[in-house]
């Protein structure tokens, strides 16, 4: 029976819960492949499983959703993806067996081909943010190319994302960091105005930027920081993303019901197969024309999981992008 390292949690807890571990390798079944990984991308979601606050898991639990590596093997059948083939996944949370290891199994769906002009951990950096920017921008805001867009939080891997593909249908995109690194990096990839949500009088500034119309559509990534100032600077019938939130929101109904804001929530496993197919087949579009092209932060060898954990929470320095396991 052949083993690999792994990845396997045996409880809720810290960082220091992420320990490689020698276990058994999987067999793929109808409508799943075996991928061998070579570069895992480490996404905040992560963090939040590993702690216990996104729900109950069974253990021992793999950890990781997306990443890029080598098919190794595929169930009886199959006849789009063959042994060899270089490919990125992605699952979302709840993986099969995590990618936090050196083989995965990852359902067929979730099987995309990687062009060799992308490295492994650029392809690792494409699954959950990429997928979670395009369900935003297509599946729930409808967003069209004419349309302004504000990214409030678009140095980290889902903004840098969103910036790169809404501009390249051309969309007027605003964006916010917090560094000014993260400022020169969003307005390298796509961001034609950035603001620092660290500048007590962005709001100010974002407000004169955008003038009377607002923003048409508004992703946002601290929802209980900035859903008050987001309802305010929304256009009528502005559309409001919410792909990530830490606590209880405060804003004034009164801006909603004024301009028929809509105010929806993200989750990318909720997507049905044609909503997959759909930001799927857009993704593998955006990087065959080359203007998607995932931006790195930092990379970790899969013993220092723990520290990639820290450091996809902490940011400290602010956020340049995705944090990545290698294999
Ligand atoms: N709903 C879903 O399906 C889904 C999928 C993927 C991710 N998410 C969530 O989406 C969020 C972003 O994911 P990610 O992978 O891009 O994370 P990330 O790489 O850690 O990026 C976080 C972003 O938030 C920004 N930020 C920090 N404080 C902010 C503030 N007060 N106002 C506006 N922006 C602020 C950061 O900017 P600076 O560091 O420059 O300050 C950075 O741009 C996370 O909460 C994640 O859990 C949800």
């Amino acid at each position: 029976m052949a083993s690999m390292r792994a990845i396997r949690i045996q409880g809720f807890g810290g960082p220091e819960v992420l320990k490689v571990s020698s276990v058994e390798r999987p067999t793929p079944k109808p409508g799943q492949v075996l991928v061998q990984i070579k570069s895992a991308g480490v996404n905040p979601v992560d963090t939040y499983i590993r702690a216990g606050t996104f729900g109950p898991r069974p253990f021992p639990l793999g950890l990781g959703g997306d990443a890029a590596g080598i098919v190794a093997a595929v169930a009886d059948g199959e006849k789009n993806i063959k042994v060899g083939d270089r490919v990125f996944t992605c699952e979302g949370p709840g993986p099969l067996t995590g990618t936090y290891a050196e083989y995965a199994l990852v359902p067929t769906r979730a099987v995309f081909p990687l062009p060799d002009s992308l490295t492994f951990s650029q392809g690792a950096a494409l699954g959950i943010p990429y997928l979670t920017a395009l369900r935003s921008l297509i599946i729930k805001a409808k967003s069209k190319p004419h349309e302004t867009l504000l990214v409030h939080g678009a140095s980290g891997a889902v903004g840098l994302a969103a910036c790169q593909v809404a501009s390249s249908w051309g969309m007027k995109v605003f964006g916010t960091a917090g560094t000014d690194d993260g400022l020169q990096l969003i307005k390298a990839n796509g961001a034609g105005a950035v603001f620092n949500h660290r500048d007590k009088n962005y709001v100010q500034k974002l407000r004169e930027a955008v003038g009377e119309h607002g923003f048409d559509v508004i992703l946002e990534m601290v929802a209980n920081h900035n859903l008050g100032v987001d309802v305010e600077l929304a256009a009528v019938d502005g559309r409001i993303v919410v792909i990530g939130s830490h606590g209880e929101a405060k804003f004034e109904p009164f801006h909603m019901m004024g301009k028929e804001v809509t105010v929806a929530g993200v989750m990318l496993p909720h997507s049905t197969d044609e909503e997959w197919r759909i930001i799927g087949a857009e993704l593998v579009k955006g990087i065959n024309s080359g203007h998607v092209r995932p931006v790195i932060d930092q990379e970790f060898p899969l013993e220092k999981a723990p520290e990639a954990h820290e450091a996809v929470i902490q940011h400290t320095g602010g956020s340049k992008g995705k944090i990545v396991l290698t294999l």
